[in-house]
Formats: C-alpha cells, structure tokens, sequence
C-alpha cells in the first residue's frame, strides 16, 4: 500500500523539487557565460593565475558590499569555523586554478570533457582515502567514464598535457572541496551563499601570494596592454563578464549543494558540462572529430549509469 500523504506535503516536495530545478537551470546558464568569457579573455590575455584571482576579488567584493548594505545577512562565524574551512579553501583554488590553466592551454569543451570524468574521481576519492565501498554495478560504470575521457583525450586535435592535467587536478580537488564542503555546512547555520562566500574570501587570501609569485604585476601589466590593444576597452568588460559569472554560478551551485547530496551535484554538474561543451564548440568554432565526439558521449553517459547504480 502506498503510504498517503497530506496534499501540504505535496505541496512542499513539489515546491522544493520547482526550486532546486530553478537553481540548477540558473547555475548551468551562468556557467555557460563564464566558460565563454574566461575563454575570450585567456585567448587575449593568456595569464590564468591572474584571471583566477580577480574572480575570487570580485566574489569577495560583491559578498562583502551584499552584507555591508545587508541585501544578504552577514553569518556568524568563529574561529573554528575558519579553521573547518581552510582545507576546503585549499582544495578550492587549487581545482579553480588548475582548471583555469587547463582552458588556456586547450578548447573549453576538451577542459569539460575530462571533467565530466569527476564521479570516477569520487568514487576512487571516497574508496581509497575514506573507505568507503561501493556494491559492483558502480565500479562497472567507471568503466565507460574512465574509457570515454581516455578515448576523447587520445583523439582530441588539439591535445596539450598541461591542458589534461590540468583538467585532471581540478577533478581530484573539487572531489575533496564538495565531500568536505557537504560535511561543513552541515554542522553549521551558515547558509550555501554565504558559505561559498567565506569559502572565496579565504581562497582568494590563498591563491594571491602564488598568481604574484607565478607570474607577478610586471607581466600583468604588458599583457594587459596587449590585450587592450588588440580587443579594444570591451577587453576590460569581458575581464569583468568572467569574475561575476564565475562568482554567481559557483553562489548558485552552493545553494543546490546545501540542498542536494555531493553524488547529486556531480550529476547535475555532468549534465551542465553537456551545454558548456555544445556551446563552446559553437561559439568557438572547435574542431571535432566524429571519434572524439564518441568519446565524450561515452564518458558522460557513463555518469548517468553510475548515478543510477549508486542509487
Ligand atoms: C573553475 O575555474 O573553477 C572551473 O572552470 C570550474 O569548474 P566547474 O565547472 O567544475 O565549476
């Protein structure tokens, strides 16, 4: 017998499923016009240290006005609250940098394509360093995701090892940043937006020493002027098009993640790389080869077999 429900529960259960479909259709939107505009600035200004940084500032900028003005409420933090963050920050801007070395070294849609191998990751993270287990159909479905990225990355035109590490390294930190974002949130009041918020804030304290030490004020400034002269002063509007996207999408994402599981937002993350990968191609005009293309369908199919095999 199917148990009855009060049609107020259904009310809210249909209410919450409305809201987290509205979050993942606005995060996936969002992050289809970072990816474009990162890209159109790493074409002209190929410093990714840099571009990684002025995200974090101007997520950092928009938080810190947002509470000063109280359009969004300041959370309440402690001491160890920060401290609960600081391995979650590090992860963070490791996979945020090294993903953004990625797609100024290959296509968007290559960078996404390995990506979208990030449940292989998470289930390797959890099995090997957090022992967990799996039962085996989950196992089996790494087999089309790891084969995929393998058959898209050996066919792919334009293949740079960096632009594939770099992709990889974001795989693996962003494993550990959700996992353990997950974990913090939950043990404290502090809401998704304003969780992601002290998370850039810190991250951004974090990655500037590094962007200064790798490549510094000086080739900033010469590059910039390149970048000036060849695009025009719409250079300076798609430097900022990047930050406030990267800032708003990656709000977004938290806002589903403080309501989902970490498997639920890899899926949905996979199934945004699919409009991320279409788009680029597009709007970038990518070559791709029939095999490649294969290889990616592959992969991200294999997502939606592991998550019905983890369900
Ligand atoms: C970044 O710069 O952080 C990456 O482009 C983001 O990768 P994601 O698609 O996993 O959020």
């Amino acid at each position: 017998e199917v148990p009855e429900i009060s049609a107020g529960e259904a009310r809210s259960v249909a209410a919450r499923r409305v809201k987290i479909g509205i979050y993942f259709a606005t995060w996936w939107a969002l992050n289809v016009v970072f990816n474009i505009y990162n890209k159109k600035v790493l074409n002209a200004f190929p410093y990714p240290w840099l571009t990684s940084t002025l995200s974090l500032a101007t997520g950092t900028l928009i938080m810190l006005i947002s509470w000063g003005t109280r359009i969004a409420k300041p959370p309440k933090t402690d001491f160890n609250f920060w401290k609960a963050l600081a391995p979650v920050a590090v992860a963070h801007t490791i996979g945020h940098v090294a993903a953004t070395i990625s797609m100024s070294k290959v296509a968007v849609s290559f960078t996404h394509i390995i990506k979208s191998g990030e449940p292989a990751f998470s289930v390797l993270v959890s099995r090997f360093l957090l022992g967990e287990t799996f039962p085996v159909p989950v196992y089996l479905s790494l087999v089309p995701i790891i084969g995929g990225c393998a058959l898209a990355a050996v066919t792919e035109l334009n293949f740079n090892m960096i632009g594939f590490m770099g992709a990889m390294i974001s795989n693996l930190a962003f494993v550990f940043r959700n996992i353990f974002s997950k974990r913090g949130m939950k043990g404290t009041s502090v809401s998704g937006m304003n969780y992601y918020a002290c998370l850039s804030i810190l991250s951004l304290l974090i990655l500037t020493p590094f962007a200064i030490a790798v490549e510094g004020p000086q080739m900033w400034a010469a590059g910039w002027q390149t970048a000036l002269s060849q695009i025009g002063p719409n250079f300076v509007w798609w430097v900022a098009a990047q930050s406030v996207f990267y800032h708003l999408y990656n709000q977004v994402s938290y806002m589903s993640l403080d309501e989902i599981s970490p498997l639920t937002f890899s899926i949905g993350n996979t199934m945004k790389r699919i409009s991320v990968i279409v788009s680029s191609i597009i709007i970038f005009h990518t070559p791709v080869q029939p095999v490649n293309a294969l290889g990616a369908a592959i992969a991200i199919l294999g997502t939606f077999l592991y998550s019905q095999a983890k369900q």
